[in-house]
């Protein structure tokens, strides 16, 4: 027989339906970039906080990807804002992509040519309160031994590496707790010899995290992701990405979104520093073996 719920079991039931109510609303306007929840919402936040219990995420935080406004860094602009942290995109040519993105995502842009102290000193302070710095930017150009100059070295080492390290002294100077990711490349396990300036870049930006986790702990955590091949070079097709991907153990490219998830994985991740995640699809295992097939 059926008995009447007694006025607590109620109040639970009344509490879970309103609770899966605002979960739905709240997916809804997430995916339409029309709520951005933060923690400290006197509603919704602690709505957010009993539903999300047990599991951070990145509500209230304030993100500024460099290089944010077109591929791989407008894939982490919007994971970043899907999991309810405000975004600041960085750009530099790409004004027009910059601005829609910002629209889309209820954001900000900034530009600025990262090719100064002076420049990366500028941005951090134009971007505001940041809590996350994820150092996407970056140039890639295939110059071996034979064609480097001390220019494309400079050219390559000034986004890939140089404000990096400039961006995240002046991240740290200003942020009392915080997060920091630098996007690496599963090249740096191998020793490449047809993109030279770019590989050392990407190897030492690889020490660098580890040398600047161990430096800005415990208030700021500095973590990397490596990909694989993503998406091929401004200007070339998915053809010459799979000519140039090298061996794929998995057999796949890799997905921006995937990119982004690593990121997101490593900005919950209060207990991690100094750590490089490989979305490579296992390319960073064969160092510079091929695949016997
Ligand atoms: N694509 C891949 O398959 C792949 C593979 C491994 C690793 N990665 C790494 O993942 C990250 C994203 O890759 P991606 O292919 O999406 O990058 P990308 O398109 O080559 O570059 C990202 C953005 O960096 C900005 N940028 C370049 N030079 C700059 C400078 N001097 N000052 C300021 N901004 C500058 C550009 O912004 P504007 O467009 O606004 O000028 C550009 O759109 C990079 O760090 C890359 O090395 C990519």
């Amino acid at each position: 027989m059926k008995r009447r719920l007694t006025k607590a079991e109620k109040a639970v039931f009344e509490l879970s339906e309103l609770n899966k109510l605002v979960f739905a609303l709240r997916e809804a306007g997430l995916k339409n970039g029309l709520w951005k929840p933060t923690a400290d919402d006197p509603v919704f936040g602690n709505v957010w906080r009993i539903g999300d219990m047990g599991e951070m995420n990145l509500a209230g935080r304030t993100a500024l990807v460099t290089g944010g406004a077109v591929r791989i860094g407008a894939a982490i602009c919007r994971s970043l804002a899907a999991e309810g942290a405000s975004v600041v995109i960085h750009y530099r040519h790409s004004k027009r992509e910059a601005l829609a993105l910002a629209r889309e995502l209820g954001g900000r842009a900034v530009q600025s040519d990262l090719d100064s102290e002076s420049a990366c000193e500028r941005l951090i302070a134009h971007a505001g309160k940041l809590d996350i710095l994820v150092n996407n930017a970056a140039v890639f150009h295939k110059d071996s031994l034979k064609t480097i100059t001390a220019k494309k070295l400079t050219d390559e080492f000034w986004p890939n590496l140089f404000a990096p390290i400039l961006l995240t002294r002046a991240f740290a100077q200003r942020v009392k707790k915080g997060a920091v990711i630098n996007l690496l490349d599963r090249r740096i396990t191998s020793l490449d010899d047809s993109c030279v300036p770019y590989v050392l870049s990407k190897k030492s930006l690889a020490e660098f995290t580890r040398i600047a986790a161990l430096e800005l702990a415990p208030r700021i955590t500095v973590n990397a992701v490596a990909p694989g091949a993503v998406l091929p070079p401004p200007g070339k097709g998915k053809a010459y990405l799979k000519d140039n991907a090298g061996p794929l153990p998995l057999g796949r490219l890799v997905k921006p979104e995937e990119v982004a998830a690593a990121i997101v994985f490593l900005l919950k991740s209060e207990s991690v520093t100094g750590q490089t995640v490989f979305v490579d699809g296992g390319q960073n295992l064969l160092g510079n073996l091929t695949l016997d097939t």
